[in-house]
């Protein structure tokens, strides 16, 4: 949560920082603020609001000339997302300056401390304080900012990337990360720091990802130099090489990011299955599972943790796992599990599922596996990020960046690799023969063939979407694979709509939301053939006989659901452990449609950011 972003080198800071905040507004955006350096003052311009808010006020508000700055999209934990409280915060003597990304806990006590001596406060953040904190550090101790910062940071509790500077010492910035991302981009003479890559892919292919406990004074025609918080141990920058395209965070012609992150469905699960999935040699290819694989054939079980969409993901695969490979699941929120004193062993293997790599809550429970001698192994969609390297082992999705905050294809590619794994472990331990083996393995590649089909539907969705927009609740159906689709349908529908969903599993409906239910009532209804598609069709006809209105899902030439619904929405025939790919894509599409008609902010609903590093 927050994105922070820095530049200091030979070109004009500004437009870097707006373009690199604008990036980073998925990471939350309900106030932003910048900070240049014109050779003479700091310049500060902040705002409640957009990063585009930002961008009207700065231009009329300050001088925007300056090689160095530090600019900042928020998501409010302490104080209101008002002006106030937005970053850069100054320290009292208003030579430091600062952004910040996390939480520093014990705030509280060293503003007490810091009132005492002197400090006033003019924002209600922990980050205010923690400049002060610098500021006092560096007046009494008397030592350079990268020292004052090593030695206040050793002092708080709590998560942090920061990024600070000081006006009478100009040539430099000073960055650490504990707990959320930060990375700096190195180019000739000059140095980027963002909470990821993307502010800079322009202008550098070379970054370095700052490890949890460390930090960095970056100044241009020197050469970067790291070192631990903790002590003064050195530490050796390790200097990648980014892969990611300009194309990739753009939204390419769409009018949204989410839309864009919809249609990218058929590429990226190809992209999570190429090279792993070699259906001529019969195998799948996974080298993190490949070189831990007693661990995985001997688990007693595998626990799943996750938070959200990739909770969702999560579910699914309880059922692969189970149904292929015979290998008892739990399914947790990471949020529970790290705080319900679980019982874990040395034989369990832990699968940890995140899309952005930094949950918080996600991390915390990979931490307490460990701890307790589980095997940790991480899916993530980030490459390098802090839950990718805090697993023991781990594959990455591929699914490219996904920026709209509502996850879409980050859930397809998470079924599809988990599929993977599940097919691999069931190969391997012989609970699946190798002709149903083969026969899997050979459905999956024609997936992408088919989620362009159910693609195909858009424009009918976008015309239920029509009928249904100012519904106040809404209800998701499903069963076995697909019960939970409907979670994910209706979590979906709520975050970027703001309409009332709930999902269920189809048969639990009448042990209680079958009162909801009148003709006011959407019910969307996932009734594809394979997976108790008898059953299914019986509960549509509960709904049908309370007026309930019946949006279905279902396969291919249906006709029995279509004459008890009111609309249908038709996927290609799959086998049940592979139609969540194909089930989720009208899902989707339909709360995408129903929040645009509503107005709503689809790429950034409000309250919401993709990355949630606070727990
Ligand atoms: C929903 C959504 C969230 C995330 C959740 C976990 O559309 O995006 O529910 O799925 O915050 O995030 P990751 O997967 O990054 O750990």
């Amino acid at each position: 949560m927050c994105g922070i972003v820095g530049y200091i080198g030979h070109r004009e800071a500004y437009p870097i920082i707006i373009k690199g905040l604008h990036r980073l507004e998925y990471r939350g955006y309900d106030s932003a603020g910048i900070a240049l350096y014109d050779g003479e003052q700091i310049n500060l311009s902040k705002t409640p609001g957009k990063v585009s808010d930002l961008e009207n006020q700065s231009q009329v508000e300050i001088s925007r000339s300056g090689t160095l700055g530090i600019g900042h999209t928020r998501w409010a934990t302490h104080g209101e997302p008002n002006q106030r409280n937005a970053h850069p915060h100054f320290s009292n003597s208003g030579d430091l300056v600062i952004i910040h990304n996390g939480i520093i806990e014990n705030y509280e006590s060293i503003k007490t401390e810091l009132t005492k001596r002197g400090y006033s406060f003019h924002s209600d953040t922990d980050t205010e304080v923690l400049v002060n904190l610098i500021e006092e550090v560096k007046k009494k101790e008397g030592v350079k900012l990268g020292k004052a910062v090593q030695i206040a940071l050793n002092q708080v509790v709590g998560a942090f990337a920061i990024a600070v500077f000081d006006r009478s010492k100009p040539d430099e910035i000073v960055v650490a990360k504990l707990g959320s991302p930060l990375a700096i981009g190195i180019g000739e003479d000059e140095f980027f720091i963002a909470s990821d890559a993307t502010p800079f892919i322009e202008f550098t292919n070379n970054a370095v990802y700052l490890e949890d406990g460390e930090m960095a004074v970056v100044r241009p025609g020197k050469e970067i130099k790291l070192r631990k918080i903790a002590d003064d141990a050195v530490a050796y920058p390790a200097i990648q090489e980014l892969q990611l395209s300009l194309e990739a965070i753009e939204k390419g012609g769409y009018d949204h990011f989410m839309l864009k992150e919809i249609y990218e469905q058929p590429h990226a699960i190809k992209d999570t299955y190429r090279g792993r999935l070699r259906v001529e040699q019969g195998i799948v290819k996974m080298a993190g599972v490949d070189q831990n694989l007693e661990r995985f054939l001997n688990a007693n079980r595998i626990i799943i943790v996750a938070c959200g969409t990739s909770w969702h993901a999560g579910l699914v695969a309880e059922y692969i796992f189970e149904d292929l490979a015979r290998i008892p699941v739990e399914v947790e929120y990471a949020s529970e599990f790290r705080y319900r004193n679980p019982v874990i062993t040395d034989k369990d293997v832990v699968i940890a599922i995140s899309q952005s790599g930094e949950t918080a809550d996600t991390l915390a429970a990979i931490k307490l596996a460990k701890e307790k001698g589980a095997f940790v192994f991480g899916i993530c969609n980030v490459v390098g990020s802090s839950i990718a390297r805090e697993t023991h082992a781990g594959a990455y999705t591929h699914a490219g960046p996904e920026i709209g905050v509502a996850s879409t294809k980050a859930f397809t590619t998470q079924i599809t690799l988990l599929t993977l794994l599940a097919l691999k472990l069931a190969r391997e331990s012989g609970t699946l023969s190798k002709t149903k083996f083969h026969e899997i393995l050979t459905e999956m590649e024609g997936i992408p063939a088919k989620v362009e089909r159910v693609l195909e539907s858009n424009p009918l969705i976008e015309i239920i979407a029509d009928v249904y927009k100012d519904a106040e609740n809404c209800l998701y159906l499903g069963r076995g694979y697909n019960f939970p689709v409907a979670l994910e349908g209706a979590l979906k529908l709520k975050e970027i709509s703001y309409i009332h969903a709930e999902g269920y599993p189809a048969a639990e409906m009448k042990h209680g939301p079958i009162a909801l239910i009148d003709e006011q009532m959407p019910v969307i209804v996932i009734a594809t053939k394979k997976g108790h598609y008898e059953k299914v069709v019986s509960n549509i006809q509960e709904i049908k006989s309370r007026k309930g209105k019946i949006i279905a899902v279902v396969t291919e030439g249906d006709s029995q659901v279509r004459d008890l619904a009111d609309h249908v929405v038709e996927v290609p025939e799959s086998s049940e452990a592979l139609s969540p790919l194909l089930t989720t894509i009208p899902l989707q599409l339909l709360s995408y449609h129903i929040a645009v008609m509503r107005g709503c902010n689809v790429d950034q609903p409000r309250n919401l950011a993709k990355s949630v590093t606070v727990e």
